[in-house]
């Protein structure tokens, strides 16, 4: 989403600037071309060359500097923007910006522009109560404005309170959010994600190596896309994207559940979990002794979510995933039609990059009407994209 975008970074002084350059290099990554802006005091934390080294352009910081006035004006920076994100945003940049005051670079470019502006405060958290400063946030955000506000926390000034920079990914998924075409407003969507868990005793269980990677980047682009998204997530390490309302489950027989309870007016369920298919027959209260040299576990077959339903469809879209290690497009295709979907995703995951537990993907889109289409290597954040692309198309047709 992020590729190939004009993004400015506007720095203003304070102690989280050190989080900005965190911000930029997220941001670099992902393929947007970034300018920065620093103000005066911004300068005291961290000296433009960081941000000059991350962003491989000069770094702005005076109205009137000719040599970088030369190359670009702080109107064409504004023009050019596809987004302006000011973080961190002190008390005094937004008290400037919300009384219309433009007496440096920064301020100047904000007013110049017709991009959206991300506004990402961060103060002491008294500050950030005061009346005066909230009116001026208040006031930016009925303007117009987006603001991302601080998160409560200790303050680098040894108080509690709310006042914090979020986190730089969070400031980013907002920052690809404000970009992303908003095309599935209106369509609620059910994700799983994640492993199942089948408990032996209190100390061991059955389980796969899937992280929920997968499945929480599809959550998350879906929610970016506007849709309204429930993601019903297994154990995994990973933070609930902003916007998802995440159910948080164990074994299969409680997804199972989770996904029944949250089902009623869901457009499209896409089953990116790995459920386990097997569950320990009896499932010891107490820890297990090892005392024979062999042990038989007796599994039963768990439900098949996705299956049961395939069998009671109505006007739902249904979106599973293949996980194979041999044959990839016979048993996809085979799964496709038992379970009756509208789409799979296949992927070998033998094949490196692809599959468990890494941030990329190799997959084939098998569609209902025999359809194949063949994707290359890419990030999860990508695959969903590409995926939710289908999604649209099918969910519009409905
Ligand atoms: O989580 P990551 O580390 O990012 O890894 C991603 C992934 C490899 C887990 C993911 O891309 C993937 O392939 N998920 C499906 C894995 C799988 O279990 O596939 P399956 O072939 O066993 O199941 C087919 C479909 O039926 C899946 O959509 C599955 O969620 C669903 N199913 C399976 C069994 C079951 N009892 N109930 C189900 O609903």
């Amino acid at each position: 989403m992020l590729q190939g975008k004009s993004i400015v970074l506007g720095v203003s002084g304070g102690i989280a600037v050190y989080k900005a350059v965190e911000l930029l290099r997220l941001l670099t990554k992902a393929g947007a071309d970034v300018h920065v802006i620093m103000t005066k005091n911004a300068q005291e934390f961290v000296a433009p060359l960081t941000f000059q080294t991350l962003s491989g352009h000069p770094v702005h910081t005076g109205l009137f500097s000719l040599s970088q006035e030369q190359e670009i004006d702080h109107i064409s920076l504004a023009d050019r923007a596809d987004l302006f994100i000011l973080a961190p945003a002190t008390a005094n940049l937004v008290g400037k910006i919300a009384q219309g005051l433009a007496d440096d670079l920064l301020t100047t470019s904000v007013m110049a522009t017709k991009a959206p502006v991300l506004i990402v405060p961060a103060m002491n958290n008294n500050m950030y109560e005061n009346l005066i400063y909230q009116r001026n946030q208040k006031f930016l955000s009925d303007s117009g404005y987006f603001i991302l506000e601080p998160i409560k926390g200790t303050l680098a000034c040894g108080w509690e309170g709310q006042g914090k920079l979020p986190d730089p990914t969070v400031i980013f998924a907002a920052a690809e959010s404000l970009l992303t075409p908003k095309d599935l407003i209106g369509c609620r969507i059910l994700v799983t994600a994640g492993p199942t868990r089948e408990e032996i005793d209190p100390a061991r269980y059955i389980s796969n190596y899937s992280s929920g990677k997968m499945g929480f980047a599809v959550a998350a682009a879906a929610q970016q896309r506007g849709a309204q998204v429930v993601l019903i997530a297994g154990p995994t390490n990973l933070t609930v994207p902003v916007g998802v309302r995440c159910v948080p489950i164990f074994s299969a027989e409680e997804m199972r559940s989770a996904v029944y309870d949250n089902l009623k007016g869901v457009d499209v369920v896409i089953k990116a979990a790995a459920v386990a298919d097997y569950r320990p027959v009896d499932r010891s209260t107490q820890k297990m002794k090892k005392t024979a040299d062999k042990l038989t576990l007796e599994l039963e077959k768990n439900p098949d979510i996705l299956a049961e339903l395939g069998q009671q469809k109505e006007d739902r879209i249904l979106v599973g995933f293949a996980a194979e290690t041999e044959r990839l497009l016979v048993h996809a295709a085979e799964k496709l039609q038992k379970k009756n979907l509208d789409l799979i995703v296949a992927n070998d995951i033998t094949r490196e990059g692809a599959g468990f537990n890494v941030d990329t993907n190799i997959v084939r889109f098998l569609h209902a009407n025999g359809r194949v289409e063949e994707l290359e290597l890419m990030s999860k954040a990508k695959v969903a994209q590409q995926l939710l692309n289908r999604v649209a198309v099918l969910w519009k047709a409905k």
